[in-house]
């Protein structure tokens, strides 16, 4: 017989940054800022991230473009690889994240894309702690989200290798 499950999460809507508690407030505020870094001449779209370790450093990244657009990489993973090269094996809390445009006013909270989420469910899974995530747009609201592995449900990890 088969059997029909639901997957759910939860997640924390705020109206604007003025809502967070102060560490959270801090953290996409350095996102926000990162997004002057954003290499991002083909696109025009903007992205900055920025990383909270649980050893209190903050790590920032932005999106850098390439004329060969595969070649290019988004902020998230700019900034969770930084983190781990300049601080290996140190626990991820938090990523903050925030998108803007030079062309249109991004009012929706930037996501991560696909690969970024089995990018950085890959720290989370080797952490055992959960990831949290702090998305904005330009304006608007932010979402907070428990961990990486609610966006990505039935996500692939190094167990299916063993
Ligand atoms: N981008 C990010 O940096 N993060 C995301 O989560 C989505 C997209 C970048 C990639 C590219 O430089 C530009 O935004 C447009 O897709």
């Amino acid at each position: 017989m088969s059997e029909k499950k639901k997957i759910s999460f939860e997640i924390t809507v705020f109206n604007s940054i003025q809502e967070l508690g102060s560490s959270e407030k801090i953290l996409l505020k350095k996102a926000i800022e990162a997004r002057k870094n954003a290499y991002a001449p083909y696109s025009e779209f903007k992205v900055g991230a920025a990383v909270l370790l649980e050893n209190g450093e903050i790590v920032l990244g932005s999106n850098q473009e390439n004329a060969s657009y595969p070649s290019g990489l988004c902020a998230e993973r700019v900034a969770v690889f930084y983190a781990g090269a300049k601080f290996p094996g140190v626990p991820i809390k938090t990523i903050a994240i925030s998108a803007a445009s030079d062309n249109h006013r991004v009012h929706s909270p930037a996501a991560p894309c696909g690969n970024c989420r089995q990018a950085i469910s890959e720290y989370e899974f080797k952490q055992e702690k959960p990831i949290e995530l702090l998305l904005m747009g330009e304006v608007g609201e932010i979402i907070q989200c428990n961990s990486i592995a609610d966006i990505l449900p039935l996500g692939f990890n190094s167990t299916f290798l063993e």
